[in-house]
């Protein structure tokens, strides 16, 4: 397990940029954290570390995006309008599992909703802190070799 202290939305960005550049194809990130704490504002690090140009915005509606054009692909989804039972129905492993699309990375705000996780992901609560900015505290679950040392 590792914090990050994050005094602004750029270090918020940062953060998912370092990942963005360093990890592999099948990785599935696990965003909870309440309401504008930022999850959306990472993931458009992540955006920016895999090379992608497109604007990355909430698919609070649309559910899932995808975004092809990087270093690999990111299906970004956002769980927060629907029910586990619903969610269970999605099959959404074909993501992380690769199966009809390519394998890239899977970014899921409000993954509480997600009753199925994944064999091994990175666990990323963002949380307020009492005076400005958020602190991320960030844990590898399974059998995964990231070297976290990188991201510091
Ligand atoms: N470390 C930070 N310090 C201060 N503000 C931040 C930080 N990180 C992100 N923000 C700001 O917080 C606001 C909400 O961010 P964001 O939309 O990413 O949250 P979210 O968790 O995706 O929200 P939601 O729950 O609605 O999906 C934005 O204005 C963003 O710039
Ligand atoms: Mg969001």
């Amino acid at each position: 397990m590792i914090n990050f202290i994050l005094s602004d939305a750029d270090s918020t960005q940062n953060l998912g940029l370092k990942l963005g550049e360093l990890l592999p194809a099948g990785s599935v990130i696990l965003l909870t954290g309440e309401l504008g704490a930022g999850k959306t504002t990472f993931v458009q690090g992540l955006g920016l570390g895999l090379g992608i140009k497109d604007a990355i915005v909430s698919p609070t509606f649309t559910l899932v995006s995808e975004y092809l054009e990087g270093r690999l692909p990111l299906y970004h989804l956002d769980l927060y309008r629907l029910e586990t039972t619903e969610v269970n129905q999605l099959y959404l492993e074909s993501y992380w599992e690769g199966i009809d699309v390519p394998l890239g990375i899977t970014a899921i705000e409000w993954a509480q909703r997600l009753p199925d996780k994944p064999h091994q992901y990175i666990d990323i609560h963002l949380s307020y802190l009492p005076e400005k900015g958020r602190q991320a505290t960030l844990k590898l679950v399974g059998n995964l070799l990231i070297n976290l040392e990188l991201l510091l």
